[in-house]
C-alpha cells in the first residue's frame, strides 16, 4: 500500500506524521515499511539515520527520491507491505506522481487560513489525480491543534472552511504538544518515547481511522516476529 503524507504549506507535519506511522505499521502492526523521503532537506532520512544508530530501535528503511516517482513507488509497493512517502511542495512532480499511484493520501493541515488557502490548489489536485488513479483515498489530518478550550473555536470554523473541499475530513485531530520535538531527536517516535501521552492516544486513533491494517497480509513475517 503506498500512503503518502503530503502537502503544499511548510512546517504543517508532514514529517512528524509520515515518522510516526511507519513506526505504528513497523512495530505495531509488524509490518514491513519503507520511509520515502522526497524533500531535498533530508527530514525524514536524517530522522532515519538518527534512529538506525540506535541499537534499541527497529531499523527502517529508507530512501531519498525526487521527481517522476511514480513507477519506482510502483516497484517498491510490491517489495514492502507500507510504502510511505514524506512529499511537500518543492517537489510538485513528486507530489503528483505520488498522488497518481497512492491508495491513501494523508494531508496534514494546522488550522489556520494559510494552511487552508493551500486546499484550493491542492483539492483540484487531489481530483485531476483521482480520474487516473481510482483507488486513491484522500484525508484532510488537522494537526498542531490547540489545547487550550477557548481556542476550540478556531479548530472548529478551520474544519467548517475545510468541509467545502471535496477531501473528507478525520474525525481524529492531532493537537500540539512537545512530545513531537523531543522525540524526533533521538530518532524516536512519539509512539515510543511516550506511549501512554495523550500525542500517542491521537496518532493511533489517526492511523486506525485512516489505514484500514490487514492483518493477514504477511503470515510469514507475523510467525517471523511472534
Ligand atoms: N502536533 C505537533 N505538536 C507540536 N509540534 C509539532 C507537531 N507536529 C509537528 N510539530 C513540529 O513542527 C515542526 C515541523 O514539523 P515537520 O517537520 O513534521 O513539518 P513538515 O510539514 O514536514 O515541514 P516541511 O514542509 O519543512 O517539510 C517540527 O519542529 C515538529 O516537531
Ligand atoms: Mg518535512
Amino acid at each position: 500500500m503506498i500512503i503518502l503524507v503530503g502537502g503544499e504549506k511548510g512546517g504543517s507535519g508532514k514529517s512528524c506524521i509520515a515518522q510516526n506511522l511507519a513506526i505504528f505499521l513497523a512495530v505495531d502492526k509488524i509490518a514491513t515499511v519503507l520511509l520515502v523521503d522526497c524533500d531535498a532537506q533530508g527530514t525524514t532520512a536524517d530522522w532515519i539515520k538518527l534512529r538506525n544508530n540506535n541499537l534499541n530501535a527497529l531499523p527502517i528503511d529508507c530512501v531519498q527520491l525526487n521527481g517522476k516517482i511514480r513507477n519506482q513507488l510502483l516497484g517498491y509497493n510490491s517489495q514492502y507491505q507500507y510504502v510511505i512517502v514524506d512529499c511537500g511542495s518543492q517537489d510538485m512532480l513528486a507530489l503528483r506522481s505520488t498522488l497518481s499511484s497512492a491508495d491513501l493520501a494523508m494531508l496534514p493541515m494546522r488550522p489556520k487560513r494559510r494552511d487552508l488557502k493551500t486546499l484550493v490548489h491542492l483539492d483540484e489536485m487531489v481530483q485531476s489525480c483521482k480520474m487516473v488513479n481510482q483507488q486513491l483515498e484522500a484525508h484532510i489530518v488537522f494537526t498542531q491543534c490547540p489545547t487550550q478550550p477557548n481556542q476550540q473555536a478556531r479548530v472548529n470554523d478551520a474544519k467548517a472552511s475545510a468541509s467545502l473541499f471535496d477531501i473528507p475530513i478525520a474525525s481524529e485531530i492531532l493537537h500540539e504538544r512537545h512530545i513531537y520535538d523531543d522525540s524526533e531527536e533521538s530518532g524516536l517516535s512519539v509512539l515510543e518515547s511516550e506511549p501512554k501521552g495523550k500525542a500517542a492516544d491521537e496518532l493511533r486513533n489517526l492511523f486506525t481511522e485512516i489505514v484500514k491494517h490487514d492483518e493477514r497480509s504477511s503470515p510469514e513475517l507475523s510467525m517471523h516476529y511472534a
